[in-house]
C-alpha cells in the first residue's frame, strides 16, 4: 500500500525554512533527520535525551496527540522550553499534519 506523500516546513537554525516530504507513520524527527537538516536526535528516538526538541507553530499543536508522562518529563529537562515545545521523535505524522510549520529548537544542532 502507498503512502500518501505530504510535506512538513521545518526551519532550521539559522531561520531557513525547508519543505521536507513525509510519509505517514514516520516520526518528525526522522523526516527531519533523513533529509539532511541537523538535528542530533542522540538517543534514536527513545525519548531519553531532547536532543530532538522542536516548536511546533500554536495553529499545528491540536492536531498532534499530547505529549505522554514521558515527554513531559524529558521536555522538563530540557533547555528554551515554550509552550508549543515537542519532541520530534515522539510524533508521527499524520495526514492532518500536511504542511504543518515547526522549527529546530536551540542545542539540537
Ligand atoms: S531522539 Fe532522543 S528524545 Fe527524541
Amino acid at each position: 500500500m502507498q503512502s500518501k506523500e505530504m510535506h512538513l516546513l521545518v526551519t532550521d537554525h539559522d531561520g531557513q525554512e525547508h519543505k521536507l516530504e513525509a510519509l505517514e507513520g514516520w516520526r518528525v524527527m526522522e523526516v527531519i533527520r533523513d533529509w539532511g537538516l541537523p538535528i542530533k536526535a542522540e538517543c534514536g528516538g527513545a525519548c531519553s535525551c531532547a536532543t530532538c526538541h522542536v516548536y511546533v507553530d500554536n495553529e499545528w499543536l491540536p492536531k498532534l496527540v499530547p505529549p505522554n508522562d514521558e515527554e513531559i518529563d524529558r521536555l522538563d529537562g530540557a533547555f528554551f522550553v515554550e509552550s508549543n515545545s515537542r519532541l520530534a521523535c515522539q510524533l508521527l505524522v499524520t495526514p492532518e499534519m500536511d504542511g504543518m510549520r515547526l522549527t529546530l529548537a536551540p542545542g539540537t544542532e
